[in-house]
């Protein structure tokens, strides 16, 4: 069964103290998580050792850093590598988010070498894919998001493909309050896994999980992860709200 994760994106909000005490606000609730149900925190670098620290013992949730250094380790000032993020016990990390490609030049080619180290260190990462509004309006967003996951995932193995989740995120939905419908995720989705399953075959593009951002909020969740190709959601703006989160966390399918 694939995992449905609800995974938050702080981005660059929130003192310390206000992160801790949203994760312990998150943490305090009451939920019904299944058994393939995931939380994930996806917090600010500093913050990470405090938040990895506080899901440790919280069966189901675990934290996410916001990106990494797409090399080993060495003279590279002001990165953080694939190994420093697990040896403080964070477990996935979002790469490709498209606030990255757009402000730190993040390419596919870029993007692959990062999803490798972190996959050589065990590091499960998120994958962002999504298409600017240019390109919908063109209405040539399936062959937009089909090269971005050729050229950053398709040198893979099967079994390495299988140890990512990938997260479609369309920038115009991104921050916007402008949600995709629930139809227009579906039908992304859908392509995302056919464009997987070509490639790697039907069985191992059904184990991939793939997840839907985009101005996701406590009012749209449920109808956008009930949709048969969506896995859950990578949440910024309402994720920092734990009201808001917990209905997010209460809406996996
Ligand atoms: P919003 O939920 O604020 O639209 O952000 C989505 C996102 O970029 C998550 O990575």
């Amino acid at each position: 069964m694939r995992k449905q994760i609800a995974a938050a994106n702080w981005k660059m909000n929130l003192t310390y103290q206000q992160g801790e005490k949203l994760a312990d606000d998150l943490l305090a609730s009451q939920y019904e998580l299944k058994a393939n149900h995931e939380v994930v925190f996806g917090a600010p670098f500093p913050y990470l050792t405090m938040v990895a620290d506080k899901v440790k013992n919280a069966e189901k949730f675990s934290v996410a850093a916001q990106n990494c250094s797409n090399k080993k380790s060495g003279a590279y000032t002001g990165e953080t590598s694939a190994e420093m993020l697990v040896s403080i016990g964070v477990k996935y990390v979002i790469l490709g988010h498209s606030e990255r490609r757009e402000y730190f030049n993040e390419s596919n080619q870029l993007l692959a070498e990062k999803i490798n180290i972190a996959l050589e260190n065990k590091l499960t990462p998120i994958f962002c894919c999504g298409e600017p509004l240019n390109i919908r309006e063109a209405e040539t967003q399936n062959s937009f998001v089909e090269v971005q996951l050729r050229e950053s995932l398709f040198h893979l193995s099967a079994d390495q493909l299988k140890q990512i989740v990938i997260a479609y995120e369309p920038i115009w939905a991104i921050g916007t309050g402008k949600t995709a419908t629930s139809a227009q995720a579906q039908e992304m989705h859908a392509h995302l896994r056919s464009v997987l399953a070509a490639q790697y075959g039907k069985e191992v593009a059904n184990e991939i999980s793939i997840l839907y951002g985009g101005s996701v909020k406590a009012a749209n969740a449920k109808e956008i992860f009930g949709m048969p190709d969506v896995d859950g959601g990578l949440v910024g703006g309402a994720s920092l709200v734990a009201a808001e989160f917990a209905v997010i966390i209460r809406s996996l399918k």
